[in-house]
């Protein structure tokens, strides 16, 4: 059992890092949502952001560094990683995670146990300015209970975890606002297992024979996608841009809209955000899911989208968010 603490924010980098140093967790911004960080190489640190989170001990974190050189420093030897190196080289500093085998300085508690690990290296200047001064891999998820939508401001980080963690370095919004892709390059063939804000089409550019699963079967080899996800408290309902009148029983004054173009009665919703471009709305969902909870909505429309660029990513995150479960088919 947790006892509440007090949670402070701070704009003071040296002091976060400093926290991080002692073994505390701290959360911080990026360019996709924000993390909730503890030293990668501090098993008791790694727990706490378990702890924090609820989050099943199954389920492995992502280690972020500042730089590709620090980057290249964990990687092992192993027969294929030419791709997670070519991959990281195309699009990181950025919204990019590279699975690669874990190495023997990074515990096994960074990983849930498995022999792998994800790597990558943020661009936000607020999150690069961290891991320069802590000088050492840092582990974050989503800064978020298990099981709902990351946060994408701070406000979104108090709402999941205050009185949970002790310290959030505060910082600008990222530009993105759904998570990095996740792709595994421990194989022969670099396989995407989360979409997200690098989309396939850019990864196929430098990794051609990028390999796509059913959902199954990316469950099967990521845990995270597993598991309940991205779900805000009210019930989500999927609509396209020619049926977007409500699901029976619903009201407007306890639904909200989201989406790229309103629908005639969009008024009448308590809560609506149009969007004007799949980017924008990528950028506005988890945020927009936050504010719908927190104004009791019962109901939240989401308007679908072409699986294609970064509308890949958003569609899996409202399907999961519709059916508190998976993604239909890659
Ligand atoms: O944009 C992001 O990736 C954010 C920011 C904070 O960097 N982080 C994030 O972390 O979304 P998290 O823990 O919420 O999601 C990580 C995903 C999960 O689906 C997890 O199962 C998967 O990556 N993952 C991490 N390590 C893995 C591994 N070794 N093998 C397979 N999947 C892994
Ligand atoms: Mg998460």
């Amino acid at each position: 059992m947790t006892h509440a603490i007090d949670t402070h924010v701070t704009n003071d980098v040296a002091i976060a890092a400093g926290a991080l140093l002692d073994g505390d967790v701290v959360a911080f911004p990026t360019e996709t949502v924000w993390g909730l960080g503890a030293l990668a190489t501090d098993p008791l640190a790694i727990a706490k952001i378990y702890a924090a989170k609820g989050r099943p001990n199954d389920n492995p974190l992502i280690v972020h560094v500042a730089s590709m050189d620090a980057a290249l420093a964990l990687f092992t030897r192993w027969p294929s990683r030419d791709h997670a190196e070519t991959i990281l080289r195309s699009f990181a500093p950025g919204p990019i995670t590279v699975i690669i085998p874990r190495p023997a300085h990074l515990p096994a508690e960074v990983s849930a146990g498995l022999p792998t690990v994800g790597l990558r290296i943020p661009s936000h200047g607020v999150a690069q300015a961290l891991l320069q001064a802590v000088g050492l891999p840092v582990a974050a998820p989503s800064a978020n209970a298990s099981g709902r939508p990351s946060p994408t401001t701070r406000d979104g980080v108090l709402a999941s975890l205050n009185g949970k963690i002790p310290l959030i370095l505060d910082g600008p919004r990222g530009e993105l606002g759904l998570e990095s892709t996740v792709v595994d390059c421990t194989g022969a063939t670099p396989t995407l297992l989360r979409a997200g804000a690098v989309s396939v089409e850019s990864l196929r550019r430098v990794a051609p024979t990028i390999k796509l699963l059913a959902d199954a079967e990316a469950q099967a080899r990521s845990p995270g996608t597993r598991h309940r996800h991205y779900a805000p408290t009210c019930r989500v309902h999927l609509a396209t841009s020619d049926t977007r009148s409500l699901p029976e029983g619903a009201t407007y004054e306890t639904s909200a809209y989201i989406g790229l173009t309103a629908p005639s009665a969009v008024e009448s919703y308590r809560l609506h955000r149009i969007c004007n471009s799949v980017e924008h709305y990528a950028h506005e969902l988890f945020e927009f899911m936050r504010l719908a909870d927190n104004a009791k909505v019962e109901l939240l429309v989401c308007e679908r989208v072409p699986v294609a660029g970064i509308g890949r990513a958003l569609m899996d995150r409202l399907h999961r968010a519709a059916r508190g479960g998976s993604s239909p088919s890659p």
